[in-house]
């Protein structure tokens, strides 16, 4: 089997239009702007409307990825929807939007914590090179606030929805020229939604627990983020026959502003070449780096050839890097 290369047709994302601010958060959780600000960045989210689920936003992207690579979702092969938050436990979130776009190809759902997208890009890229499908839609889907803990101050001023959506194709030249992915199952208790699964089905305990909520030890997390983002960038870097300098855009997962400039600190990379939107979105999980990304490319950050290095960390332990030439 020839091995061909593999890499981005088309991009979108999509936030819901409810704005939330540290400001609005001051009044349901004791905290300050000031506080929300210099801890993390984020100055505000986006929340999704009751009625909005993961494939609501997952559907937005979608249209907006398939008319950048002028495709229609008849063309598609496979979907893979990267989520913690799929809109129910079965049927997978990718085959419900399938229905949705009209599509009629094969899908399932990836769950990886905030490296799901760089995972489920991994996973598409395998399809495309080996010759088994040409046009895969990958998608990062959230909508976090559903699983939020509006009584916690130390995790609802993180998150928030959004959805992104990558087309992947065969090409001539450039595309995906190195994957990192790592898992460390150990740290696994540092971020979790503890029930709702088969461990601890849903009961009025697990309820009134609040246990259907994240649940997070943030100082820990943050050290591993730290250490990972560094580790899999260099990692990705030398996979793609690269060194830092060529890197022309680096594309990190948008939790925290001080983990980011860590980053960007122990690389020795200028910190400009790192690209942030938390400040309007916070983290949106599985969707960050390709909203990112998304943004990116539409502020013309990325041009032809541009060499990007994608990273993310999050829950499972888990974390991914890539590199991607435009
Ligand atoms: O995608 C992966 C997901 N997770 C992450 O990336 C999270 C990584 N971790 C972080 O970003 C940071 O650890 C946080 C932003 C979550 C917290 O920042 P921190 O500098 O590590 O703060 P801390 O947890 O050490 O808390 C410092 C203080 C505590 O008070 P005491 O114990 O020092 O009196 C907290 O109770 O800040 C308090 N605090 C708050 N105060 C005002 C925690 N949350 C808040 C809040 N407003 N929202």
């Amino acid at each position: 089997m020839s091995v061909r290369k593999v890499g981005v047709r088309g991009i979108g994302a999509y936030t819901p239009p409810k704005v939330v601010t540290n400001f609005d958060l001051e009044k349901i959780v004791e905290t300050s702007d000031e506080w929300i600000f210099t801890r993390t960045g984020i100055r505000e989210r986006r929340i999704a409307e009751p009625d909005m689920a993961t494939s609501d936003l997952s559907y937005m992207a979608s249209k907006i990825a398939l008319d950048s690579a002028n495709l229609t979702p008849g063309d598609l092969d496979l979907i893979i929807v990267a989520t913690v938050t799929p809109d129910m436990f079965f049927p997978a979130t990718a085959c419900i939007l399938q229905d949705k776009l009209g599509a009629t190809c094969p899908g399932f759902d990836l769950s990886a914590g905030c490296s799901g997208l760089i995972y489920a890009l991994s996973v598409g890229a395998q399809f495309i090179a080996n010759g088994m499908y040409d046009n895969i839609l990958v998608v990062g889907g959230e909508t976090l606030s559903k699983i939020i803990d509006w009584q916690d101050r130390s995790t609802c001023v993180l998150f928030g929805d959004a959805a992104s959506a990558v087309i992947l194709g065969p090409l001539d030249t450039g595309g995906f020229r190195s994957f990192v992915l790592g898992a460390d199952g150990g740290g696994g208790k540092l971020l979790e939604l503890p029930a709702g699964g088969s461990r601890l089905p849903a009961s009025y305990e697990t309820i009134s627990q609040r246990l259907h909520f994240i649940k997070m030890n943030g100082r820990d997390v943050f050290k591993f983020a730290v250490r990972v983002m560094e580790e899999a960038s260099l990692e990705a870097i030398d996979k793609a026959g690269l060194t830092l300098k060529d890197i022309d855009l680096f594309i990190p997962h948008q939790a925290n502003i001080r983990i980011i400039e860590s980053a960007a600190e122990r690389l020795n990379v200028p910190k400009d070449k790192f690209f942030v939107n938390l400040d309007r979105y916070g983290n949106t999980s599985s969707a960050s780096v390709g909203l990112a990304l998304y943004e990116a490319f539409l502020e013309g950050k990325i041009q032809k050839s541009s060499k990007i290095l994608m990273v993310g960390f999050g829950a499972g332990l888990t974390w991914g890097a890539c590199v991607l030439e435009w």
